[in-house]
């Protein structure tokens, strides 16, 4: 028989006995066996910090025996040879552990936590080996997403390697992230995830950093890193590229505040950006999407009767809530909607509607171009972007405005983004400006890998026949590419 005093792990407790437990309910104990001592002693101190109470030794106070990779019969033979076979109310497999570290308190115990079910355990999980298609635009990802905690890690990642310009780098993480996005369950164990696509070395590491611990260290530092935060600040102003905060940054401006008083010169975008910084960094709710697409309808069918306005972007898929809102106007005879946008932007900016415009012409012509290359003209469009002045609705009248403080706003500014395009190119304009990001570069790729088509936000060429395909819906498009049709509240990969 083991003494028990070799069973001892250094201070997992941190031998800090004065501060009361969080939940003095759980007296649990981690079982060496097959974990290592040194697994073991770190998964303690987790533990500890978070305020839950685990024992270095066995005894007669502790409730859980907690344990990695050991069927029910070996921790019970194990606990025969230490406590005279008194077994404790659970053991445990270690998901429940981990999965109670991620959640900051002693999660419900399940039927697969418990350690009787490892036989049953390891058929069902068997079972739930996931598997999806490889390309985002064969899946369907509806927006209730099962694994925010690793797909946050991995966007996290993502945003991290864009802000910085790399961008094979973002798109790996995103991949991976979409991947996750498109399961139908919580992954709790990495043997889950064998032949999964688009999981990289670096991906699953978060992963399994985020599975066992319940967070990553890489996502972790790179969130408190000077450089990350500087460039999400800065690029988070309205007209700032990662360019422009990068060049920023290394003039020795972090912040705001910082910027504002460096003197750097501002072009029109980033002065309106900096201006209404506050109200646009807070999200559109639909509401107010569907308040401004009122608007927006009223403008284009005063300067045009029988013009059309659609909902695009994240509204589009469903999204509750967004940081711009986009919208895609035509009109169904070909031609009439040439000068369109400077009439809607005049209307718009004579009604006080416009708080910042800047109009881009389309210079796209298929004629004159040829084939359309996938990345070359996804911004080609008439378009605007804008910042609009949106009345703030207040609910119960006249009494809560005069509650209002002096100078309290009652509008707030909102981002708008307006598209033109003609009617023969409108399917596909609706496909390329609902997204997601991902959706639409996974598409191209799709297009181009799969198919040797080119797909643009104005048309889709066939390589192998040299000549356009045309298309007057979405569904017709993804019949174009081979794909099974996906609506829009099921593009958001
Ligand atoms: P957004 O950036 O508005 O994203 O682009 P979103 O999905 O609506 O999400 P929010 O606004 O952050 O909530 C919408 C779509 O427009 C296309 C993108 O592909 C995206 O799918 N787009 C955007 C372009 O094609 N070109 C651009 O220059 C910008
Ligand atoms: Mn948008």
């Amino acid at each position: 028989m083991v003494p028990l005093k070799r069973r001892r792990v250094v201070s997992s407790t941190g031998g800090d006995r004065t501060v009361p437990p969080k939940f003095p309910q759980a007296v649990l104990f981690l079982l060496e066996r097959k974990m290592g001592a040194s697994r073991r002693a770190f998964l303690s101190q987790l533990g500890a910090g978070k305020g839950f109470q685990v024992e270095e030794e066995f005894s007669e106070r502790v409730t859980h025996v907690i344990s990695e990779n050991n069927s029910g019969d070996e921790v019970t033979a194990w606990l025969r040879s230490q406590a005279g076979g008194r077994t404790p109310a659970h053991l445990l497999d270690i998901s429940w552990y981990t999965e109670s570290m991620r959640a900051g308190h002693p999660v419900q115990i399940l039927d697969r936590h418990e350690l009787q079910q490892q036989q049953i355990k390891e058929a069902e999980e068997e079972e739930v080996v996931f598997s999806v298609p490889s390309y985002a635009c064969q899946r369907r990802t509806t927006l209730d997403n099962h694994n925010t905690v690793l797909t946050d890690a991995l966007s996290l990642l993502a945003e991290n390697a864009e802000l910085s310009d790399e961008e094979g780098r973002g798109v790996a993480f995103r991949r991976a992230a979409a991947v996750l996005k498109a399961l139908p369950r919580p992954v709790t164990d990495m043997t889950q995830l064998r032949g999964l696509p688009c999981l990289g070395g670096h991906s699953l590491r978060v992963i399994k950093d985020v599975l066992e611990n319940g967070a990553s260290g890489e996502v972790e530092s790179t969130k408190q890193s000077e450089r990350y935060k500087a460039l999400k600040v800065l690029t988070g102003v309205f007209g700032v590229g990662t360019k422009t905060a990068d060049r920023w940054i290394r003039d020795g401006i972090h912040s705001l505040q910082q910027l504002q008083r460096s003197g750097q010169t501002l072009n029109r975008a980033q002065q309106a950006g900096l201006e209404h910084h506050h109200d646009l960094s807070q999200p559109v709710m639909k509401a107010e999407a569907d308040a401004i697409g009122e608007i927006v309808e009223k403008a284009v069918v005063s300067v045009l009767p029988g013009a059309q306005t659609s909902l695009i972007g994240g509204f589009r898929r469903g999204k509750l809530t967004g940081h711009d809102v986009d919208f895609l106007i035509t009109h169904p005879e070909e031609g009439r909607e040439v000068g369109l946008m400077p009439k809607v932007v005049s209307w718009l900016e004579a009604q006080g509607f416009l708080l910042y415009q800047k109009t881009t012409r389309n210079s796209y012509l298929e004629s004159k171009e040829g084939p359309a290359r996938p990345s070359s003209n996804m911004d080609r469009f008439e378009r605007c972007f804008s910042i609009f002045k949106l009345a703030k609705h207040t609910s119960s009248g006249d009494d809560e405005e005069e509650a209002k403080p002096a100078g309290h706003k009652r509008w707030r500014a909102v981002r708008v983004d307006l598209v033109v395009s003609p009617i023969s190119q409108f399917a596909f304009a609706l496909l390329g400006w609902t997204g997601s990001k991902l959706f639409e570069r996974e598409l191209r790729r799709w297009a181009g890998h799969e198919k040797a088509m080119s797909l643009s936000s104005h048309a889709l060429y066939d390589n192998t026949q040299s000549r356009y395909l045309r298309a007057t819906s979405e569904e017709e498009i993804f019949a174009h590419l081979g794909l099974e049709y996906i609506p829009p509240s099921e593009r958001n990969a």
